[in-house]
């Protein structure tokens, strides 16, 4: 992805959290200038656990048809949920546009709340694993939606409306996608790995190879080690 391209994504992003009075911690706005001035041993929780940006086309090179701008409010890792104690939750911010895509996939070992903050309807895929792993078609899918056992059939299209949440197992295959308006979505969930904890049904790039045509207005969490 072009940085350009990047820097106008965060600005949509930014522009559409504030719409939902969604103020984001201090550290999603600093710009270059502010990270470098930072002592690096006091921000370590932020770039250690991967708080901040964080954008992907998946490699498919539209990210208006297939990708995610997500904001990592917070986050464990995954010592303190082997010890059971400590910082063991996490929490994201992103938006998808109508028809804008997040491919299938599952968790290892994460169990996370989706959550519909506001703007259109959030629209919902999901399956069972089967047990190689992959995706199974023929069973249904039971969960609990805001507290309230649900069943969907594998496969089956469905909508959260604004303030509706499904708790995701991990094993639930879940695809996700805007519909009939920009939609503003939350996770909370345990702690987040994004490198080891991804389980796609298609082969896909996490983390974006940027071509750097113009400075970086915020930095990515993928950007700490080279700009810091
Ligand atoms: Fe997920």
């Amino acid at each position: 992805m072009k940085r350009s391209e990047i820097n106008n994504i965060i600005t949509e992003a930014k522009k559409f959290f504030n719409k939902h009075n969604f103020i984001l911690p201090p550290f999603g706005y600093w710009n270059l200038n502010d990270w470098k001035q930072k002592n690096k041993d006091n921000i370590d929780e932020i770039i250690d656990r991967s708080l901040g940006w964080d954008i992907t086309d998946f490699g498919y090179n539209n990210f208006w048809e297939t990708g995610i701008c997500v904001f990592t409010i917070r986050n464990g890792n995954q010592e303190n949920i082997k010890k059971g104690s400590g910082k063991t939750y996490a929490e994201k911010l992103f938006f998808l546009e109508v028809d804008q895509k997040v491919p299938s996939h599952t968790h290892y070992v994460k169990i996370e709340d989706v959550i519909n903050r506001g703007g259109g309807l959030l629209g919902v895929e999901l399956f069972n694993s089967k047990e190689d792993g992959t995706p199974d078609h023929s069973s249904n899918v039971i969960l609990s939606k805001d507290g309230e056992k649900v069943e969907f059939s594998p496969g089956e299209h469905f909508y959260l409306k604004p303030g509706e949440s499904i708790t995701l197992v991990p094993g639930v295959y879940h695809k996700f996608w805007g519909s009939s308006e920009k939609v503003l979505v939350g996770e909370v969930s345990l702690a987040n790995d994004d490198v080891n904890d991804n389980v796609f049904v298609e082969e896909v790039g996490r983390f974006p190879e940027i071509e750097e045509d113009e400075d970086p207005t915020h930095l990515l969490i993928t950007d700490y080690d080279s700009f810091l």
